[in-house]
């Protein structure tokens, strides 16, 4: 017999009637969550890309990314912990990709200490391109930018800004 078929991952765009679920799941993921004034104001930018991830009708994942000037930040991603390791991080991405342009410039912050997104956003092209001391407060714990580039994607940093 073979097993069943995994269910289907929706990815939609997030609304606000999505927010108390993102702010459960938010509390979940992180020590530090957003707030529910938060995900409003990111909600209320014209020119952010806000996705929701949806298994058999229940949020299960979102990802917020705004824009600055030509630069895309990715400003949080978070998956439900009881649905993680079953590719909701990656279907938000793929979906967030192909909203933006193919030559975009996206970049992030992640904790030094989080192997788990790291290797997550390697795996889309992005590269460590810096840091950012004791960025998080509740700990101390550094930041790592991360940039998403045509060049990230050849194994270069040559067009990430900042760099010299
Ligand atoms: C990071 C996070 C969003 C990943 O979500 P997810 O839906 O479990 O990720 P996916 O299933 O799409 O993982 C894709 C790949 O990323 C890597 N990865 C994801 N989580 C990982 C982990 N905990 N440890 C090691 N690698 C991991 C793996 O390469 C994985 O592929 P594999 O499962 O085939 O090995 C999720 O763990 C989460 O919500 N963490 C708490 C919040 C957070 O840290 N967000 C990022 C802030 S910058």
């Amino acid at each position: 017999m073979t097993a069943p078929p995994a269910a289907a991952i929706q990815v939609r765009r997030l609304t606000y009637a999505d927010l108390p679920q993102v702010v459960a799941i938010e509390r979940r993921a992180f020590t530090s969550p957003w707030s529910l004034a938060m995900f409003v104001l990111e909600l209320s930018k014209a020119s952010g890309i806000c996705l929701a991830a949806e298994i058999e009708g229940e949020l299960v994942g979102y990802t917020i990314c705004s824009r600055y000037d030509t630069v895309w930040h990715i400003m949080n991603v978070a998956v439900d912990p009881e649905t993680r390791r079953r590719g909701i991080a990656t279907a938000l991405l793929e979906r967030l990709l192909e909203r933006v342009a193919p030559d975009s410039q996206l970049t992030l912050e992640v904790r030094k200490s989080n192997d788990g997104a790291i290797a997550l956003y390697e795996r889309f092209g992005f590269r460590a391109a810096g840091v950012r001391r004791r960025y998080y407060q509740d700990n101390g714990e550094d930041a790592l930018i991360m940039w998403r580039t045509p060049a990230t994607q050849r194994g270069s940093l040559d067009d990430v800004p900042g760099m010299p």
